[in-house]
């Protein structure tokens, strides 16, 4: 038996074919029995008639529980009413794996959905997020293969921090202890010497508590970093894959964005336009003039602030050279400023936060030991990327990118967790 895809079967229209999924819907009456099927690519309704089955296999139709899964054979057709514009009139069908009484009905709280997450992934909703997350990171790829960057490896296991010691997780270690990446940077830092051109996407870790609609304790992290980069370079670059990632999302996924709800509208700002682009001092006087709202020099930009500034805007705006004090121990300074670094944040727009961080990376050694001491480290964890300063340095930098709150911001989530399918955040570490 060859088996279509619910898509394949809706585009052949007519005729007879078979398709296997699950029953996301079930409801009947005495003589026909509708059962709306679900798979990887769509869903169908399916109808079982007690003149053609027969009294037994009719019987075995009406006992189906939603989730079974099934095959199904029949007649398909065009017809409006069906939920998906196709229904198939079934001549056979076939009980593959029944299906207890399914938890998941209708209205359940979001922490229960929570704990049946593995049932939930099943979800319209989660199936449209999981498809377009899946693009997403496709076309991160896409953006930087096709411009001679390869993929570089970083260890998860790490000897030192890099985006202060607040949010790192300790992990034993055998007899000693390390940390799990906060980020992919001080190695790809060394690794750009040998290809010069690297990304990389893989999962970060950070123990921020802190219980907000972005954070998550384990995310994952898109991150690149070339030699001989300008500032600009790394602006240009992290603008050029954000618009990249939601034209794609764009071309691929019309269906998916209307089973979120999401008006397409909302993000062809940002692939036609360009990034709105302000320095921190300008975005201060932006939000004092415009928001009322008033940040004392050297602070950094808080949420509400990040929010307020993005809610004018519709493209994501990249805000540079942030007061050193607020930004890690490895950005560069500014030519004649050294209190305002070569960083940048991309703040998404509609509130979503901050989506990019980068900078231009400080190649002077004796500043990166001054820096890490004045945070009390312990240099000697650091070798390995003083050396990176002592054998041919050049300029150079990078970013990183969080996956889930990019996702977010395209899909319109409520919080960051539906973007993940098994989210980890302070208090929640299963399933
Ligand atoms: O701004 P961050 O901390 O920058 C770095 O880690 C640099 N080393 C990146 C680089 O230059 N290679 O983190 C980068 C991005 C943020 O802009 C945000 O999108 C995301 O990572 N991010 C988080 N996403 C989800 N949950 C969290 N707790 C996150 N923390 C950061
Ligand atoms: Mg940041």
């Amino acid at each position: 038996m060859e088996y279509l895809t619910i898509r394949q079967a809706m585009g052949q229209g007519s005729g007879r074919v078979s398709v296997r999924g699950w029953v996301w819907r079930e409801r009947g009456s005495k003589k026909v029995k509708f059962i709306v099927l679900r798979d990887g690519t769509g869903i169908i309704q399916c109808v079982i008639e007690k003149q053609t089955a027969g009294d037994e296999r009719f019987a075995v139709a009406d006992a189906l529980q939603v989730e079974t899964a099934m095959t199904i054979s029949g007649t398909i057709r065009k017809d409006e009413r069906a939920p998906s514009g196709y229904e198939i009139a079934v001549d056979s069908f076939r009980m593959v794996g029944a299906s207890d009484t399914y938890p998941i009905t209708k209205d359940q709280s979001p922490e229960f959905l929570m704990d049946k997450r593995h049932l939930w992934l099943r979800s319209r909703k989660m199936q449209a997020i999981l498809k377009i997350r899946a693009t997403v990171f496709a076309a991160f790829r896409e953006y930087f293969d096709t411009r001679g960057f390869i993929e570089f490896h970083s260890p998860i296991f790490q000897a030192t921090q890099c985006e202060g010691g607040s949010s790192l997780f300790k992990v034993k270690y055998f007899e000693g202890e390390t940390f799990l990446a906060q980020t992919w940077q001080l190695y790809a830092e060394a690794g750009i010497f040998s290809y010069e051109k690297l990304y990389t996407i893989a999962p970060s870790f950070r123990a921020e508590k802190s219980k907000t609609s972005r954070h998550l304790t384990e995310y994952w992290h898109a991150e690149m970093e070339m030699a001989w980069a300008e500032f600009k370079d790394i602006m240009d670059h992290g603008e050029g894959v954000v618009k990249h990632m939601v034209a794609k999302v764009l071309e691929k996924h019309r269906e998916e964005l209307a089973v979120l709800g999401r008006d397409p509208k909302r993000l062809e700002p940002t692939v036609r336009k360009p990034f709105v682009r302000m320095t921190y001092d300008e975005a201060l006087k932006v939000l004092s003039e415009r928001c009322r709202l008033k940040v004392t020099w050297g602070k950094d930009l808080r949420t509400v602030e990040e929010d307020r500034l993005s809610s004018l805007y519709d493209v994501p705006v990249i805000v540079s050279e942030y007061p050193a004090e607020v930004k890690a121990f490895y950005m560069k300074g500014v030519e004649g400023r050294p209190e305002v670094v070569q960083g940048c944040d991309f703040i998404a727009p509609e509130g979503y936060g901050e989506i990019i961080g980068g900078s231009s990376r400080e190649t002077d050694l004796a500043v990166l030991e001054r820096r890490l001491k004045a945070a009390g480290e312990d240099l000697s964890g650091y070798e390995y990327y003083f050396d990176t300063r002592r054998y041919g340095s050049v300029p150079h930098g990078g970013f990183g990118l969080g996956m889930e709150r990019i996702v977010s911001w395209i899909c319109g989530l409520d919080t960051i967790k539906d973007a993940i399918p098994f989210p980890r955040t302070p208090l929640r570490w299963t399933p």
